[in-house]
């Protein structure tokens, strides 16, 4: 089956290759659309209209799953898309916020573009799976998305971002770039764990999958 993946560039990757471990004979469309990067500071109507470019091609290229690898895309874009090619089943990117609330964390740390952060999916997903005891903090992170696509040195503005805020047991990478730098980020809370939702999109992937071939 072709399944279309894309993202503003890079972070789409992680998420194709955690898809490809479960799905590894299927045909993979990827756009990384590192042109229009960094979509987490795009107005919502500069957003829509990239994506539905992006998702006309991969309709045109006979894209019968479409996986949006994009936090952003999905917060600002997901239930327009549904709603515009309901003859394609799509599967979007979150913040684990949920996968967090399962954990023991105390105090939980959500990074993610400041699309993301100002959005109102993760207003709900708070809103969803706020726990007991448990601290939940967004943090707008500007520019980092850009500069991991672009290959810079993510140092002085991890610095400059996460300076003050290691008092965290449970980390949450929110955009899917920062699976990317996962090592960099670990170096600033030494003991927390860091989180994606990758194997989850990967894993509902394949459980559409199977629900199209019926
Ligand atoms: N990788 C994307 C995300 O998961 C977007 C990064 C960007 O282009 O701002 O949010």
């Amino acid at each position: 089956m072709k399944i279309g993946v894309f993202d503003s560039g890079k972070g789409g990757t992680t998420i194709l290759e955690e898809i490809k471990k479960i799905l590894p004979n299927e045909e993979y469309l990827f756009v990384g659309d590192s042109k229009n990067c960094p979509y987490g500071e795009k107005t919502d109507s500069e957003l829509m209209e990239i994506v539905i470019d992006i998702v006309e091609r991969l309709k045109k290229w006979g894209a019968k799953i479409i996986v949006v690898a994009c936090n952003t895309a999905t917060a600002k874009c997901i239930n327009r898309l549904r709603k515009l090619y309901p003859e394609i089943k799509f599967v979007g990117t979150e913040p684990a916020i949920r996968l967090a609330a399962k954990t023991d964390a105390k105090r939980v740390l959500v990074m993610a573009t400041p699309g993301t952060i100002k959005s109102e999916r993760i207003e709900k997903l708070l809103k969803n799976n706020r726990k007991l005891g448990q601290d939940i903090t967004l943090l707008a992170c500007p520019g980092l998305a850009d500069a991991i696509e672009k290959g810079q040195n993510v140092k002085a503005i991890l610095k400059k971002i996460l300076v003050g805020e290691s008092q965290y047991d449970c980390v949450v990478l929110g955009c899917t770039h920062y699976s990317l730098i996962k090592s960099k980020i670990q170096k600033f809370f030494p003991q927390a764990e860091l989180i994606d939702g990758n194997v989850g999109v990967a894993n509902r992937v394949k459980e559409l999958k199977l629900l199209v071939e019926k």
